[in-house]
């Protein structure tokens, strides 16, 4: 089975010179491993007209969008417009949304909703803000309310345990962990591909995609990094 690793520039990089640059960067180093890695690269919306005119092997992916189609919604984009662009994933209910934009999980749930009924795979973060907390009160309600009137088609949905605490942090989660936590969604969505992500780097990213379990990674800090990023690449190209 291919590993996912799904690349979230976040608000980087500040132009659109260094946005292509790094993405022909990406390209090149994962483009080799193609056959092992299925890589999308999700960078900020004003990037990825231009980005989808190169020839790459990795795949487009937006940070966000919205529940509706079209309409009085300013500064707001739509699935359709994503569309064309050649975007086939969406990241929805990533960690820094739910906390700087206040988005809710019936937001989420909507947006969800509506990109499955476009076509595109929206990959839904969930994780608990603190460590030790109780899974059954922080994701349980993330997924159920992601998933509660879409059952039939949520297979489509790719799910990332992000717990906030390893974002952007100095540590990841454990392995370990990691792995009880994606078995424990597994139970509730089996046929959906649960990743890892928060702090992912070229030292730990074995331990995490070795795991039968967990389908990949989503990378953040370390994807704006070239010097990282194809350290990780390699270390995954052999497994
Ligand atoms: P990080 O971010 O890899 O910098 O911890 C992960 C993410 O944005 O989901």
């Amino acid at each position: 089975m291919k590993k996912i690793v799904v690349v979230n520039w976040k608000m980087h990089p500040q132009t659109l010179a260094e946005a292509i640059d790094l993405y022909r960067f990406t390209s090149e180093v994962c483009g080799p491993v193609k056959d092992k890695v299925l890589t999308v690269v999700c960078p900020p919306f004003v990037y990825l007209e231009e980005l989808s005119k190169i020839e790459s092997d990795v795949l487009l992916g937006a940070q966000d969008c919205h529940w509706e189609k079209e309409g009085a919604f300013t500064g707001e984009v739509s699935p359709t417009m994503l569309e064309n662009l050649r975007v086939k994933y969406v990241l929805v209910g990533h960690s820094e949304r739910r906390l700087h934009m206040g988005e809710t999980n019936e937001m989420i749930a909507r947006k969800i909703r509506t990109l499955v009924n476009n076509n595109l795979t929206p990959i839904l973060a969930i994780g608990e803000k603190h460590k030790g907390e109780k899974l059954e009160e922080v994701l349980f309600p993330q997924l159920r309310s992601a998933f509660e009137d879409i059952e039939r088609i949520s297979s489509k949905v790719i799910i990332a345990y992000e717990p906030v605490w390893a974002i952007g942090a100095d540590e990841s989660d454990t392995p370990e962990h990691a792995t009880e936590i994606v078995k424990f969604v597994r139970t509730m969505l089996f046929s959906n591909p649960v990743l890892y992500g928060g702090s992912v780097n070229h030292l730990n990213i074995r331990d995490f995609v070795l795991v039968p379990e967990i389908a990949g990674v989503l990378i953040g800090g370390a994807s704006v990094d070239k010097e990282e990023f194809k350290k990780i690449i390699e270390a995954i190209s052999d497994v």
